[in-house]
């Protein structure tokens, strides 16, 4: 059999070549892996060059290389942001402690929970998003697809290297069960609930990038916290990723909204809400961009789990997961006193009700999340305005469609007004995509593959990806 130099195989920062055991473990799960990809990851176009780019460094300028790959030949590697000198335990029982380059004992089996749950959300958006190359509306979106899903890839890596370097023999199992678990599926689903959804389509995709991939930011951020430094610096890089993520998400939603406009105006008009007048243009109507929003949102809101939890205490006092932004918050880092206000259901009524901050932390990060949300809505908005429209897109609130936490027993309207089982039933076609939504929009999906054209739905990107012109061939279609 050939041996490969996985430290050269594999691009690092983290002397992979010196440490025998990591390497051995690398080996095992490497190829299992490559099945993977080819199993579960994009269902097409394998064998076709694409325009992508691959995290090479860490530097401050350049971190990233573009240049034409074929997806099974992605170079994932194993990067871990600088080191702070004399970095501290920033909150919690060990403030003030110099970080720890090991587990610590005591809290290995939550270190290591932590690691497989967020790990486990990579391969499966993956396998949620196998199916869209086949109907991408142009080759710059097909690209984009594409470098999601290969950064979702390495994201695993990232967390398997911690598994199997930190974790031992358990991690190495749990590595393992990261390619064994399947988005949707039956036996062995994803471990969170918005992670087993399908994503049907294009505008789904967006959504997704916009609020899904922005509960990862979250996460990450607060365990870019950790005590554990190790996965502090890893999650720190994995941000910069994570980033590009969110804009594919955020402009994508943002061109099918300036596409819809233009035609409504083109066409003379003038009730955005005339769904079927609009459908007929071949463009995806505003109230159906509002119900694909209220799905996405309020799954991702789920994933931040029950609003009060002593879990999200335990890994707060222990110092192995912080708040966001923690470094930047103006407070004692403790919270033995604090309190924090949780949205709760109080006598048929969503009210604010103060809770012990330590206990609310899941609450607050969800809080930060939606106002991290409501920064590109208010750029969605402001092009349908300038177009002349008054229609708004908003957030549902947090009562809406919700399976976790305070409101999963009960049923509320987007505007968060309580209803019985049988107005739900009867109502929520109104609230959610219905099926026929659906086949709606996937009528639109027709792959579009000349260079700089784009399907009817969508309008082209303002700027291109590594600043190429508007016809760059973003996937070499002919192979
Ligand atoms: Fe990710
Ligand atoms: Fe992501």
């Amino acid at each position: 059999m050939e041996t490969i130099d996985y430290s050269e195989r594999i691009p690092n920062n983290v002397d992979l070549g010196s440490d025998a055991r990591l390497e051995r473990a690398l080996e095992y799960w490497q190829p299992k892996f490559v099945d993977w990809w080819h199993d579960l990851g994009p269902a097409a176009f394998q064998s076709n060059d694409v325009y992508l780019r691959t995290a090479v460094d860490i530097g401050q300028e350049g971190w990233a290389h573009f240049d034409y790959v074929k997806m099974p030949e992605y170079r994932w590697g194993i990067f871990l942001s600088p080191a702070l000198p004399d970095r501290r335990v920033g909150f919690g029982e060990h403030q003030g402690d110099p970080v720890w380059q090991e587990v610590p004992g005591q809290y290995r089996t939550d270190l290591r929970r932590l690691v497989v749950v967020q790990g486990d959300t990579e391969p499966a958006s993956v396998e949620q998003q196998r199916h869209l190359g086949k109907t991408a509306p142009s080759l710059y979106d097909l690209r984009n697809l594409f470098q999601v899903n290969v950064e979702e890839g390495r994201h695993l890596w990232a967390m398997v290297y911690l598994l199997q370097k930190y974790f031992g023999r358990d991690g190495r199992e749990e590595a393992d069960e990261l390619l064994r678990r399947r988005s949707g599926d039956a036996d062995s689903p994803r471990m969170l609930g918005a992670f087993n959804e399908a994503t049907p389509d294009w505008l789904s995709f967006f959504m997704f990038t916009y609020f899904t991939d922005r509960d990862g930011k979250m996460q990450l951020h607060s365990l870019a916290q950790s005590g554990f430094d190790p996965l502090s610096r890893t999650c720190r890089f994995m941000l910069t990723e994570e980033a590009h993520h969110m804009f594919v998400g955020e402009t994508g939603i943002s061109r099918v909204v300036q596409r819809t406009c233009e035609a409504m105006k083109a066409a003379g008009i003038s009730d955005p809400t005339d769904i079927a007048k609009v459908r007929a243009l071949g463009v995806i109507d505003l109230p159906t961009i509002q119900k694909k929003l209220h799905l996405h949102y309020s799954l991702s809101l789920d994933l931040f789990g029950s609003e009060v939890s002593t879990n999200a205490a335990n890994a707060f006092n222990a110092g192995i997961k912080g708040r966001y932004k923690e470094t930047q918050i103006d407070d004692d880092h403790q919270l033995k006193n604090a309190t924090y206000p949780v949205l709760k259901l109080v006598n048929g009524e969503v009210k604010r009700v103060d809770e012990p901050a330590l206990t609310a932390l899941n609450m607050r990060l969800r809080d930060d999340y939606t106002q991290d949300c409501a920064k590109g809505m208010l750029r969605w908005n402001k092009i349908i305005q300038l177009a002349g429209y008054h229609f708004k897109l908003t957030l549902p609130n947090v009562a809406f469609h919700r399976q976790i936490g305070e409101f999963r027993d009960i049923n509320a309207t987007p505007e968060g007004v309580l209803i019985d089982d049988a107005t739900w039933n009867k109502r929520k076609g109104e609230w959610l995509p219905s099926s026929a939504d659906g086949d709606f929009i996937a009528s639109l999906m027709t792959p579009v593959t000349e260079t700089g054209a784009y399907a009817s739905w969508i309008s082209p990107p303002k700027v291109g990806i590594d600043n190429k012109p508007g016809d760059f061939e973003y996937v070499k279609i002919e192979t």
